[in-house]
């Protein structure tokens, strides 16, 4: 059975995570979503919220599992029994940073490969940060986030 692991912090998930979740379920038997736990950045939402948006957001999709996750990628994959993590790349600004991950990724586990999927064109732009940016702003949400978040979102904007 193929086996990936698509990691993030999702701090909220954006319809730009799902698109790359929806088509990396087409390509792989299973994915698992690692939610990053241990950030540096303080997140907006405790890592337990950011798995139970996930979890509501993809109740449909039959072969997609979300779990928090700890200490290194690598470490996680290997828990796992997968060797192949999954990022979406937006734009050249990404490459750099991923590039890097990736490359750190290899060197300490050289079987754990990245595979890129190119973000679908009308989600380049977004960002989880610039979500909560606008979200802070009382900008309208609902075109970048999945339905469900927009209250969320507002709800945690008014209790700042
Ligand atoms: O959604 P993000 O914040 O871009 O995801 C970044 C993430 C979670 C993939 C990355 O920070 C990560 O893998 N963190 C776990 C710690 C780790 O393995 N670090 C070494 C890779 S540089």
């Amino acid at each position: 059975m193929s086996v990936a692991i698509y990691p993030g912090s999702f701090d909220p998930v954006t319809l730009g995570h799902l698109d790359i979740i929806k088509r990396a379920s087409k390509i792989f038997d299973h994915v698992i979503i690692g939610v990053l736990n241990n950030t540096s950045k303080t997140p907006l939402f405790s890592s337990e919220e950011r798995v139970n948006m996930l979890r509501d957001v993809l109740c449909d999709i039959d072969n997609v599992s979300v779990e928090s996750f700890n200490g290194l990628l690598v470490d996680f994959a290997k828990q796992k029994n997968t060797n192949v993590i999954i990022r979406g790349l937006r734009a050249l600004t990404d490459f750099d940073l991923e590039m890097q991950m990736a490359q750190s990724n290899r060197m300490v586990a050289p079987d754990v490969d990245t595979i890129f999927l190119s973000t679908s064109l009308e989600y380049s732009y977004l960002s989880s940060s610039v979500v909560k940016e606008y979200a802070r702003y009382g900008v309208d949400v609902k075109e970048f986030v999945p339905e469900c978040i927009v209250s969320k979102l507002l709800d945690k904007m008014k209790g700042q």
